[in-house]
């Protein structure tokens, strides 16, 4: 089956609302009617709604970073599904290393997130990736396998089909070391088929599986190549457009 590629840009804890909408504004006259890849683009909390407003008429899609669980209540600091609804996300990244690492997010937490993000309808950007001492251990099947297990326990095979995944090797996270193409497919082909066995055929083959940690214009053609790499999900090179916009075209394979 072929899947239409998703570039997504995860800006992390950067750009104010203004830049954040002067950059939507550049990639909206770039690539905002580009159709080869899908495009969605992660602002911080704080620039939602002017990047919403910059893209509104592009294919252009609005995704968070991270969400709480509940639709509302005494959670200070915290932001709902239904919130980012309003403002017009139809994408949401959880479990991202750096929430898992520095927030301390479990998997258990991460699970009921991804619950209530297919309840409100967004689709989850669900990341998943081992440590470099992971790695060099020889467990990166295991962890990446009891992640997806943990954090989708629940999602019933409609909802698995909408879901995106992110393999994001933790090493690779802007350290510019990357993951080589050989390295990322073994891991990706991997998911594919622990997604069958979990979600089955149907919904594991338009799963759409991103790569993240370090892509870029230079290394994006390899990468993209693979059989089951659907495209990235990309952090440095997400915050000028530019190489934005050389990544999507990568990934839409026309320029
Ligand atoms: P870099 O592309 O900066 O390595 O970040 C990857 C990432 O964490 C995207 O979520």
């Amino acid at each position: 089956m072929s899947r239409k590629k998703l570039i997504a840009g995860n800006w992390k804890m950067n750009k104010t609302s203004a830049d954040g909408a002067a950059l939507a504004r550049e990639l909206v006259l770039a690539v905002g009617s580009y159709s080869d890849a899908d495009i969605v683009v992660c602002p911080p909390f704080t620039a939602l709604e002017s990047v919403a407003t910059a893209i509104d008429g592009s294919l252009i899609k609005l995704g968070a970073q991270n969400m709480h669980f509940e639709p509302s209540g005494a959670f200070t600091g915290e932001v709902s599904a239904p919130m980012l609804r309003a403002l017009f996300a139809t994408h949401v990244i959880l479990g991202h290393s750096e929430r898992r690492d520095l927030f301390g997010e479990t998997d258990e937490l991460v699970n009921k997130k991804v619950l209530a993000a297919f309840k409100n309808q967004l689709r989850p950007i669900l990341c998943v990736g081992e440590s470099l001492a992971e790695r060099e251990a020889g467990s990166t099947l295991k962890k990446v396998q009891s992640q997806l297990e943990r954090d989708l326990e629940g999602v019933s095979r409609d909802q698995a089909a909408g879901l995106i995944v992110a393999y994001e090797p933790i090493w690779a996270i802007g350290t510019g070391k990357v993951a080589t193409a050989e390295q990322a497919q073994e891991v990706h082909a991997f998911i594919r088929g622990l997604l069958t066995k979990l979600q089955g055929e149907a919904a594991a083959q338009r799963i759409r599986i991103l790569y993240g940690g370090s892509m870029k214009p230079a290394n994006a053609a390899e990468l993209l190549s693979q059989k089951d790499i659907d495209g990235g999900l990309i952090g440095g090179a997400a915050l000028e457009a530019r190489s934005f916009v050389e990544l999507v075209k990568a990934a839409g394979g026309k320029p």
